[in-house]
């Protein structure tokens, strides 16, 4: 699978993507990342990639030109499935179910905003516009780098046993997190590893995980079983 990122800091991406299993899966060559710099789509002496908002206020928006010449110079080395996703806050909220879906792709063009966001008029050049959470970044890049991990790890051949995904938070339907998981020392400043996950029985182990993860869904997301749709600040 292949991913081509549009942005106007492409030295910010290479460090984040190029380590652990995402890393080795570029090498391996299940998945390429290519980052483009925004202002090499440019046509001015500048390289402008912003300017000011039509009806005035703060700050700069940032050109639509620049984006759908890069889309454009960018999707004929793309294969026929792939699909343009613009981050920004405005977006419908990232699930594990698009990462899945993303995955059975040929590649994934991403497009990061700065600044207060992207003329409008990108949106009929691209296929989705996605938010990593209700929260603002400074921009879309980070956002785009946890669109590759979250994606690329789902891309078959790239974490090595799928098991280890199956048990994922979110993996079962979005439904629940993942168990608790421990390693060595047994004993840390007089905090045990629960006995069960030492005995080695596989069926109390499994039944103990389900239970584990359920309990931690329950106290931080009640969201997802329907429990409680008041917000949780976190300092309860
Ligand atoms: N750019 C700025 N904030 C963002 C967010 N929450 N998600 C995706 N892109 C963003």
């Amino acid at each position: 699978m292949r991913f081509d990122i549009l942005t106007i800091f492409p030295e910010s991406l290479p460090g984040l993507l190029s380590v652990g299993i995402i890393g080795q899966a570029q090498e391996a060559g299940q998945i390429e990342v290519h980052i483009h710099d925004l202002r090499d789509f440019t046509d001015d002496p500048h390289r402008a990639v912003d300017d000011r908002p039509y009806g005035g206020g703060a700050g700069m928006v940032m050109k639509v030109e620049p984006f759908v010449r890069g889309i454009e110079a960018i999707r004929p080395e793309c294969g026929p499935n792939t699909r343009t996703v613009l981050l920004s806050p405005q977006g419908r909220l990232l699930r594990q179910r698009d990462a899945q879906r993303w995955a059975a792709l040929d590649g994934l063009i991403l497009l990061c905003g700065r600044y207060e966001g992207i003329d409008e008029r990108i949106l009929h050049f691209v296929d989705e516009e996605i938010s990593i959470g209700d929260y603002v970044l400074t921009g879309g890049e980070t956002a785009a780098a946890i669109v590759v991990e979250a994606t690329a790890r789902m891309t078959p051949g790239v974490v090595g046993r799928f098991d280890s995904i199956e048990s994922d938070s979110f993996y079962d339907e979005e439904k629940r997190l993942g168990a608790p998981q421990y390693t060595r020392p047994p004993v840390f400043r007089g905090l045990a590893v629960p006995e069960v996950l030492q005995a080695g029985d596989h069926a109390r182990i499994k039944a103990y995980r389900e239970a584990e993860a359920w309990k931690k869904t329950a106290r931080n997301r009640p969201d997802l079983l329907g429990l409680d749709l008041e917000e949780t600040t976190g300092d309860g």
